[in-house]
């Protein structure tokens, strides 16, 4: 089964996973990929629903071949029911965490990558965002990384020693 890494914008889930394994899949590359324009580009154009039902039928691909060891989830993509399904049934979940102030500071840092959430929140929706979704990932991983003080090359060392990886 794969490690499948998840949690809120600016984690560190695609750094983290890089480290892990050069051929990671990142479900926010794939369907840009797919889609040809970035998801901000998409959702503006077909919606958010659209874009989660398109989140789900790839977790859902990817779950069900060996096409991938780590896997890199959109912060969004436990917000289906389908998807805390689906993810219910993995072993090694990884729920790589940061409090609110950290990550904010990381995603005002990161302006390069575009994130409708991120663009279209005020602050106090965007921590509010952050403290519904909480405690989802808490629930739906076996392990927990507070990423806070580290670097992404100590998290994917955390991340070796606490999985079967
Ligand atoms: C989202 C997070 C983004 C991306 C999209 C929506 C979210 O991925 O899937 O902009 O709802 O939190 P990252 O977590 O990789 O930034």
């Amino acid at each position: 089964m794969p490690v499948i890494l998840i949690g809120f914008m600016a984690a560190g889930k695609s750094s983290v996973a890089r480290i892990l394994d050069e051929n990671f899949v990142d479900t926010d590359e794939c369907l840009s990929e797919k889609f040809e324009m970035s998801i901000s580009e998409y959702v503006s154009k077909y919606g958010t629903d659209a874009f989660r039902q398109q989140e789900t039928a790839l977790l859902a691909d990817l779950l069900s071949s060996d096409r991938a060891q780590v896997i890199a989830t959109g912060g969004g993509i436990i917000e289906s029911k389908k998807n805390q399904s689906l993810l219910e049934l993995q072993t090694d979940v990884v729920y790589l965490q940061a409090d609110f102030s950290t990550l904010l500071q990381r995603l005002k840092k990161d302006s390069l990558c575009q994130r409708f959430i991120f663009e279209n929140s005020d602050l106090s929706d965007l921590e509010q965002i952050y403290k519904e979704r909480l405690p989802i990932y808490e629930q739906l991983s076996r392990v927990t990384i507070d990423t806070t003080h580290l670097t992404a090359s100590e998290a994917a060392e955390l991340i070796i020693e606490k999985t079967p990886f």
